[in-house]
C-alpha cells in the first residue's frame, strides 16, 4: 500500500504526517510506503519548517532530509489513499482529479478518528511553536489509528 499525505507548502503538516506515518510502518512492521506533497510551489525543493524538524526531532523522528515537492496529477495513480490536512488542500485535490476514482482514494485525515467530520489539521505556519507540538498530536493519534487499521487488513 501506498499513501501520500498532503497539505498546503508541503514543509509543516504533510511532512510531519510522512515522518510519523513511517515511525509507525516501522513500529508495526507495516508493507506501506508514505510520502508527502503540496500545491504551493514556493517551497519546493525546500527541507520541512525548522520547527516542525524541531518538535519531530524532540518526539525522535528525523525529518530533516525531506524535500518539498507539488502534487501531481500521476500521484492518483501512484497512491491508493491521499490524507488530506484541510478543506483547502482537500479542494485543491479535487480540481486535479480525473474521476470518481480518484476522488475515492482522498480523505480528510482527521476522518480516521472523527468520520465524516472533516476536521481540519490547523496550519501551524503563522504561529509559535505550541502550534507544531498540536499538529503532531493530532497526527500521531491519526497515523496510530491507519496504522492499526492497516496492521488489522485495512485495503
Ligand atoms: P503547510 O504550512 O501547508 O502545513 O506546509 C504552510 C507552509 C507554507 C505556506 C503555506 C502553508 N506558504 O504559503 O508559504
Amino acid at each position: 500500500m501506498k499513501i501520500l499525505m498532503v497539505c498546503l507548502g508541503n514543509i509543516c503538516r504533510s511532512p510531519m504526517a510522512e515522518g510519523i506515518m513511517q515511525a509507525k510502518i516501522e513500529k508495526y512492521k507495516l508493507d506501506v510506503e508514505v510520502d508527502s506533497a503540496g500545491f504551493e510551489a514556493f517551497h519546493t525543493g525546500d527541507a520541512p519548517d525548522f520547527r516542525a524538524v524541531r518538535v519531530m526531532k524532540q518526539h525522535g523522528i528525523d525529518i530533516s532530509g525531506q524535500r518539498s515537492r507539488l502534487f501531481r496529477i500521476s500521484d492518483f495513480d501512484v497512491f491508493d489513499r491521499i490524507y488530506v490536512m484541510d478543506s483547502g488542500n482537500f479542494s485543491d485535490v479535487k480540481s486535479m482529479a480525473k474521476d470518481v476514482n480518484h476522488m475515492q482514494k482522498v480523505d480528510y485525515i482527521l476522518n480516521i478518528s472523527h468520520q465524516g467530520s472533516n476536521k481540519p489539521v490547523p496550519d501551524p505556519y503563522y504561529g509559535g511553536e505550541q502550534g507544531f507540538e498540536k499538529t503532531y498530536q493530532l497526527l500521531d493519534s491519526a497515523t496510530e489509528l491507519i496504522a492499526i487499521e492497516i496492521k488489522n487488513g485495512g485495503k
